[in-house]
């Protein structure tokens, strides 16, 4: 399995690095893009390098280089996701404005018929964040924001990322044990 992994400028970048140690520890193949925002939020808001991050990935593309293998849909990769997901880029991948990889690669995804998920991020959500969500829900791209669930008892910051995790990884039948199923505790 080889799966795309966009981190962009949103809060919550520990999904997307939680996610990339999660995958590397399951040995499946990963191609990271972070844009600008996505390595500034990273070191804003985490004890992370970009480096530390980059290192996590298999294979790694600046959001800038249109030319990287990911660009185009004859890369044949599973899937995608992005994690977080900011508005501007579920912005631009409902309306299909390439201008980043991060995008571009979304929008091969979707153009290839691959599973797409968006943990999409912002807090309170406008008409506009909502209208491009549908959009894209309606097209089969799922929108999973990181909502925290409370009946698992989540203990620490870690429990409630991993879930998040966890739930992405469900929509690629990958498995794990990242949160305990409910009717199993
Ligand atoms: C610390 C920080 C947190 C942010 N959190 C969010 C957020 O939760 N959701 C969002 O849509 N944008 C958020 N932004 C704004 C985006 O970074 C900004 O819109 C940026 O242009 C997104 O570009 P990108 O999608 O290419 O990364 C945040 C910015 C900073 C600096």
């Amino acid at each position: 399995m080889k799966i795309v992994l966009g981190i962009t400028g949103s809060t919550g970048v520990i999904y997307g690095i939680r996610m990339l140690e999660i995958l590397k520890k399951l040995n499946i193949e990963t191609h990271l893009i972070m844009s600008e925002w996505g390595e500034k939020c990273i070191s804003m808001e985490t004890e992370y390098t970009s480096d530390y991050v980059k290192s996590l990935a298999t294979h790694t593309s600046d959001e800038k280089n249109m030319a990287a293998s990911v660009s185009s849909g004859t890369h044949r990769i599973d899937g995608m996701i992005v994690a977080p997901c900011s508005m501007k880029t579920l912005s631009a991948i409902a309306n299909g404005y390439d201008d980043t990889l991060v995008s571009r690669a979304a929008s091969v995804t979707i153009k290839e018929s691959r599973k797409l998920v968006l943990m999409v991020r912002e807090t309170p959500l406008s008409a506009i964040h909502l209208e491009n969500m549908l959009k894209l829900s309606r097209i089969g791209v799922v929108i999973l924001p990181p909502v925290t669930e409370f009946y698992t008892k989540p203990k620490s910051i870690d429990d409630i990322v991993n879930h998040g995790v966890g739930k992405c990884l469900d929509q690629f039948g990958i498995e794990h044990n990242l949160y305990p199923r409910w009717g199993t505790f």
